[in-house]
């Protein structure tokens, strides 16, 4: 059975196996740990083993806006609503702030239509360098 929790009590590096699929410089299960340990709001779907399965990350200002940065399913759970139940309670969470944004492909668009999201344009900058989220050499 899939449960949900938005503590990271006890989340190991282990525990975040398989995640970013297709990133050619993906951060490594330590580095995803401290993603998630450095998120304003995250939700995590689990397995009764404590295999996290999929999650969602908030990064925020805490007074007016939130941005949605990371939404994840590992693809042996995709299709079956767990993407959904993260972002539904993802918003949840922010739902006293006043904006939250996210960027996504055009082709997503209906699936975060579903959550009351609507369409608008979006800048942004990439330094492919950086993907891994890897310490900087000093
Ligand atoms: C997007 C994602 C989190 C959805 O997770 P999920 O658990 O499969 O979500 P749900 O089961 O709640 O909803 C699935 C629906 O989302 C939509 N969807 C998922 N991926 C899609 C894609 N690449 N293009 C268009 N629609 C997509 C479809 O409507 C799909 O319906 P279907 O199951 O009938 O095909 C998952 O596909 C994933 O991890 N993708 C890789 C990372 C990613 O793209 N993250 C989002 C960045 S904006």
């Amino acid at each position: 059975m899939i449960v949900y929790t938005d503590a990271l009590e006890g989340v190991q590096a282990e525990q975040l196996k398989g995640f970013f699929v297709g990133w050619p410089n993906p951060p490594s299960a330590e580095t995803h740990l401290r993603i998630l340990q450095g998120s304003a709001a995250v939700v995590l779907a689990k397995e009764a083993d404590g295999q996290v399965i999929g999650f969602i990350t908030a990064v925020s200002d805490g007074v007016l806006s939130a941005y949605i940065p990371l939404l994840e399913v590992l693809p042996a759970y995709q299709h079956q609503g767990v993407g959904g139940e993260l972002v539904k309670r993802m918003l949840e969470k922010l739902r006293e702030l006043y904006m939250v944004d996210l960027i996504c492909d055009a082709e997503m668009e209906p699936f975060y239509a579903r959550f009351g999201m609507r369409p608008y344009h979006a800048m942004f900058i990439r330094n492919y360098d950086r993907q891994s989220g890897a310490a900087l050499k000093s």
